[in-house]
């Protein structure tokens, strides 16, 4: 096969040499890129006056050409190639001939893979970020529905304090908020173009990288040619952004599988999201919520690979870089379709509001509640504590909740107590007392999805 490289050459490429070094199994991935790139870039040599006129309308039209046909499967990307970038250019030289030849002019593979990669990622941050808002999207609607459904909450998966699941739901809203916000950041620092850096020190031709930049979407050209061709910084952020949100995903996961447990029933998930057992009939797993849970370590593994491959890398281009794609890619497709599938399962997924108020009821989770009355009546919040303390010992002794001791029993531990305390221990008291801005009462719980509405629609 034909390489780019064969004038100084006098040997062939032994052929385990050439599989080894060849990247276009994985990199045929970034084809509209490459196209997209040599695009721009022939534009920007005409009005340079370094290509002629004629010349940028042929290579156009046989880009333009190659492009439709790959898309309508017309024209496959052929392996023999060693990399996408060469099979874009043999295939243009086969189509157009003599002028196809001078479309690398003032180029080198090493901005070219830069831009391709910062191209197809750019990319991937929007359809990551458009996937988030769905997610909120599906979240936010729960919440909506369900202010008034109380459950416990949890701490050291002991039930702590009660509260609703438009609370616990309203937690992750904030989680993917903020990685929306992360991969807002991102983009506005990658967002420049490495095209012009050529191998590593730019190039004799007077290019036009203002133009090139701006033809592209770009804000602007980056500044330092050397830093072009060899940083992946911005694959290493995305990656650990990706890595963020898989770490969301996978804290609810669990959560959700704990829900789904026979001990809990606090979910059902649709049967479309659940899985059999072979052996077992009366079996539903929750395959989804667990392998979304696996992947996170799929898409840890990307970014530490990359962050190690990186480590020792002098200045400018090296060959290691090449290793940034299949586990970026991988890694991208992976915490999309993650996002898919969590969003349409708890979209479909029905909640057992009467499971849930029950649960809240058990594990003393009202403790809290009844000592902040003893408080309102005068004793200190310490010995308050102490006193509620030896009254759930009471309790556990009897297998009873507070609530269902007679006030004589009550009293019997503190004089203090009166009969208003059923009603303020009461689990809904325990909820919609609790005011306090980020809190799950209804009252300050609905400014809190206002606020989160108004948020998502503008952005
Ligand atoms: N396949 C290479 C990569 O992904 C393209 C750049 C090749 N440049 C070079 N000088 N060999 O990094």
């Amino acid at each position: 096969m034909a390489s780019l490289w064969g004038g100084r050459f006098t040997k062939d490429t032994d052929q385990m040499v050439y599989d080894f070094n060849a990247s276009i199994n994985f990199d045929k991935k970034l084809y509209k890129q490459d196209i997209q790139g040599s695009i721009a870039h022939v534009t920007m040599l005409a009005k340079q006056g370094i290509l002629t006129v004629e010349d940028k309308e042929a290579i156009i039209k046989g880009l333009e050409g190659i492009l439709a046909d790959v898309e309508r499967g017309a024209l496959e990307i052929d392996p023999k190639y060693e990399d996408i970038h060469s099979f874009v250019e043999a295939n243009l030289i086969e189509r157009i001939g003599e002028a196809g030849k001078r479309l690398h002019t003032g180029r080198s593979r090493n901005d070219q893979v830069a831009l391709d990669m910062r191209l197809y990622t750019r990319e991937q941050v929007k359809n990551t970020d458009a996937l988030l808002k769905e997610l909120l999207e599906a979240i936010l609607t729960t919440m909506e529905e369900n202010v008034e459904t109380y459950m416990p909450g949890f701490t050291h998966l002991q039930k702590a304090q009660p509260t609703t699941l438009a609370h616990h739901y309203g937690a992750y809203f904030e989680m993917f908020k903020r990685d929306r916000s992360r991969l807002k950041d991102i983009y506005n620092r990658m967002n420049y173009c490495p095209l012009g850096a050529g191998a590593m020190a730019g190039t004799t031709y007077p290019l036009d990288r203002e133009y090139t930049a701006e033809l592209l979407g770009f804000a602007g050209p980056t500044l330092n040619s050397m830093d072009s061709v060899s940083d992946r910084d911005y694959l290493i952020e995305f990656l650990s952004a990706l890595s963020m949100i898989m770490m969301h995903l996978s804290r609810f996961s669990e959560e959700i599988i704990i829900w789904n447990t026979n001990e809990y029933q606090f979910v059902e998930i649709d049967d479309a999201y659940s899985t059999g057992s072979s052996i077992m009939p009366q079996k539903k797993n929750p395959d989804i919520a667990e392998l979304v849970r696996g992947k996170t370590g799929r898409v840890y593994g990307a970014l530490m690979s990359l962050l190690t491959t990186m480590k020792g890398l002098p200045l400018a281009y090296n060959k290691d870089m090449q290793e940034d794609k299949e586990v970026a890619f991988d890694a991208m497709e992976t915490a999309q379709n993650c996002l898919m599938l969590f969003t349409g399962m708890i979209k479909t997924m029905k909640f057992r509001k009467d499971k849930m108020a029950k649960s809240a009821l058990g594990g003393f989770t009202n403790a809290t509640d009844a000592a902040d009355y003893l408080v309102l009546k005068g004793v200190p919040f310490r010995d308050a504590h102490g006193i509620i303390g030896q009254l759930v010992l009471y309790c556990i002794d009897k297998n009873c909740a507070i609530d269902d001791l007679s006030l004589d029993e009550l009293k019997s531990i503190c004089d203090k107590f009166e009969e208003d305390i059923y009603d303020a221990i009461s689990l809904q008291t325990c909820v919609e007392k609790r005011l306090t801005l980020g809190a799950p009462g209804m009252e300050v719980m609905n400014k809190v999805i206002k606020a989160s509405k108004e948020y998502l629609a503008e952005d």
